[in-house]
């Protein structure tokens, strides 16, 4: 293997969340490493596994990161992070991705395209809507009484008033 001929590389994220039953419950997270570790290329290479620290994405755990192979480099490319990598399935779909090439080299299969991310992926806040709905709802169900402070005319005000009646 010359230097300019790499195989695909694959980072696994195992940080904080990534790989936790707390987090992703009811997956098998060490044998998801391990069959991680026996993917190979058309070639019959192994594809390289390093096992991450938290890549910052904790949201989307399962994380997994597909570097291109020298190849797919030169064909433009780039390292592609996917998401939610917790069904065994998305597995297999990976392995059988990388031993076509992986990134630069063959598409993505359909199947892994919505769990493609990337390092700079947002956690999704809650809808507006949703928000002011809660707080309709709210202030709906207060009970009548006394306004608060906030909405109460300033005490000259409410002596002005007074002298007046
Ligand atoms: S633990 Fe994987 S992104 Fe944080």
């Amino acid at each position: 293997m010359t230097p300019s001929d790499k195989p695909c590389r694959l980072v696994v994220c195992r940080g904080c969340c990534c790989g936790t039953r707390k987090k992703r419950p009811g997956v098998d997270h060490e044998g998801q490493l391990r069959r991680l570790s026996e993917v190979h290329d058309h070639k019959g290479r192994d594809i390289p596994v390093r096992v991450s620290e938290c890549l910052d994405i904790c949201f989307q755990a399962n994380v997994v990161v597909v570097h291109p192979s020298s190849q797919g480099r030169a064909r433009g490319g780039r390292p592609v992070w996917f998401g939610e990598m917790t069904e065994e399935r998305l597995i297999e779909e990976l392995d059988d991705w990388i031993f076509e090439g992986g990134p630069g080299v063959a598409p993505i299969p359909e199947s892994l395209e919505i769990h493609v991310t990337s390092k700079d992926a947002k956690k999704p806040k809650k809808a507006k809507k949703a928000k002011k709905e809660k707080k309709a709802k709210k202030s709906a169900e207060a009970p009548a009484g006394p306004l608060p402070a906030k909405q109460r005319p300033a005490k000259k005000e409410r002596k002005k008033k007074s002298k007046k009646a």
